[in-house]
């Protein structure tokens, strides 16, 4: 993707998406659900370089929700497989770029033959600064609230006045990094999914047809082309805006 043709100092900071549409995709092409996912993760691999090089501050990336547990048992085992796959062909690069990789949600409930490749990319990338690649594993919006509450509460030496909106983002998943100014969702649904909740609360949505597999730089160029066409205003007035 030619620099040029974005105006590089209205990039997003972080850029959230929701991955959807690998079964759609490999319906389309009459393959097994999984061959879905494994085309999704040449998507990952290309959207990661393009954010790194265009100098986006954090990726953030929906790969297994919540409920993503209740799909069928050779599907979970199949994604979990294709994750450690990734982690493992793709750790030395991503470092090499200077991205840190953090993986986020309730990371108990993953099976333990994937803890130690998620610990490792963890560890290995750990103090780059490049840019941040959040994997969200496991995740939920509603359950990183809760999460962060039940931390608060067992904490107790936190008074209720200290709980202020940028002290709880300190508590989330994502603690430290800007909130997503766009969110990206692909395959048309029109949803959040339980991504995110808190953090995207001012985030532009972009929502396009292509899906997941399908999605490439040209897609991504496409979608930060429309997020600069947006007027952000933050809750405020155009003449605020114009003004502050
Ligand atoms: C949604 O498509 C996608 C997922 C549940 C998994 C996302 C995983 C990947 C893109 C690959 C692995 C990720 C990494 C980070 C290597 P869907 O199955 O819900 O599609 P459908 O709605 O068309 O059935």
């Amino acid at each position: 993707m030619g620099k040029g043709q974005l105006q590089t100092e209205k990039l997003p900071r972080h850029i959230a998406i929701i991955m959807d549409g690998n079964g759609r995709w490999a319906k389309q092409h009459h393959l097994p659900r999984i061959m879905g996912h494994r085309r999704g993760s040449e998507s990952v691999r290309e959207v990661v370089r393009e954010c790194r090089q265009l100098g986006i501050e954090a990726l953030t990336l929906y790969a297994f929700s919540t409920e993503n547990w209740n799909r069928p048992k050779a599907e979970i085992r199949a994604l979990m497989a294709l994750l450690k796959k990734f982690i493992r062909s793709e750790m030395l690069e991503l470092h090499q770029n200077n991205i840190r990789v953090k993986m986020i949600g309730d990371l108990s409930k993953l099976p333990e033959d994937v803890m130690p490749a998620v610990r490792e990319i963890m560890d290995f990338t750990g103090n780059n600064t490049g840019m941040t690649l959040n994997v969200a594993l496991s995740y939920s919006g509603r359950d990183d609230i809760l999460r962060a509450i039940r931390n608060l509460v067992a904490d107790r030496r936190t008074k209720a006045s200290d709980i202020t909106e940028d002290f709880f983002s300190s508590c989330l998943d994502t603690a430290g990094q800007p909130d997503p100014d766009l969110l990206i969702r692909t395959s048309g649904e029109l949803r959040v999914s339980n991504f995110l909740l808190w953090q995207i609360a001012y985030s532009e949505l972009y929502i396009t047809d292509v899906l997941w597999p399908d999605f490439g730089k040209k897609d991504l160029a496409k979608a930060l082309r429309d997020f600069q066409t947006r007027r952000r205003r933050f809750g405020l007035t155009d003449e605020q805006m114009r003004n502050g």
